[in-house]
């Protein structure tokens, strides 16, 4: 299914019924990275993925986008399914959007589900490695980022363990169109640092990480975990960076426990 946000289709699935729950995917992936979660989680509410403008089967403008800007666009979703509220889950990526749209947007979320991200903004060495990447893209296609992400976005073990786990994964991010990988390094690297309103979060949150993320660590998650009032934090063994994909039974366990405390 598709809406259109100024001109620009963005792709969206909508199963099952209850609570809706809204899944955002990380850089740079795509909807179907929340396929496990879909599966399961569709049986106890409504969930809703979407491909965030540059990704799956969205459009990919050239263009720079910020996180207000997929902010916009997912109350824009949310306005198109008639949903008022929603619990609201982003990993990495999806989180920094989600801390975005919380500042802008706090009385459509009915909880928060923060998974291996940070509220800080980029140090200048993390923007100079975009700024690296973005010239390696330019040069190599999407192969460069894949060649590059892979390694961080999963546990030794998992890229060991479960060749197709990988293959899925460094696929996905092959089929990211460049002007997408562009757009979100843009969006990324000039992001602004959402640590000061975590003290404004009020409503129920949960926070996950995989014990083995060393892209957003289990430190960066206990730190928001001190800042937003009530949270929960769970670290998730035998996973690093794509917790959801790594541990989905661990995951949706907590997921599930998450949505049935705030209905
Ligand atoms: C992601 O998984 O979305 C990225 O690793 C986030 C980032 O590069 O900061």
């Amino acid at each position: 299914m598709r809406l259109s946000v100024d001109g620009v289709e963005i792709a969206y699935s909508d199963e099952g019924s209850g609570v809706p729950l809204l899944f955002v995917h990380a850089f740079p992936l795509n909807r179907t990275m929340w396929d496990p979660q879909v599966q399961f989680l569709a049986s106890y509410c409504r969930v809703i993925t979407v491909d965030l403008r540059g990704h799956g089967e969205s459009d990919a403008p050239s263009w720079f986008y910020a996180m207000d800007q997929l902010s916009d666009d997912l109350r824009a979703l949310l306005d198109h399914l008639l949903i008022d509220r929603a619990v609201l889950c982003g990993l990495s990526m999806g989180g920094y959007a989600l801390l975005a749209f919380y500042q802008k947007y706090r009385e459509r979320v009915l909880g928060l589900i923060l998974s291996d991200t940070r509220a800080g903004a980029d140090s200048s060495e993390a923007r100079g490695r975009r700024f690296r990447m973005a010239q390696a893209v330019q040069r190599e296609g999407a192969v460069a980022v894949a060649e590059e992400m892979l390694p961080k976005l999963l546990s030794a073990r998992s890229l060991q363990e479960r060749p197709e786990l990988a293959k899925t994964v460094y696929r996905m991010i092959l089929s990211t169109p460049i002007s997408g990988i562009m757009g979100d390094l843009m969006g990324m690297a000039l992001r602004s640092d959402a640590t000061p309103a975590l003290s404004e979060i009020q409503s129920p949150t949960l926070i996950l990480v995989g014990e083995e993320d060393g892209l957003t660590t289990p430190a960066e998650a206990r730190l928001m975990a001190d800042k937003i009032a009530g949270a929960t934090l769970v670290i998730v063994p035998g996973a690093a960076h794509l917790v959801n994909l790594e541990q989905p039974g661990r995951f949706n366990e907590a997921v599930l426990q998450f949505i049935q405390s705030v209905k």
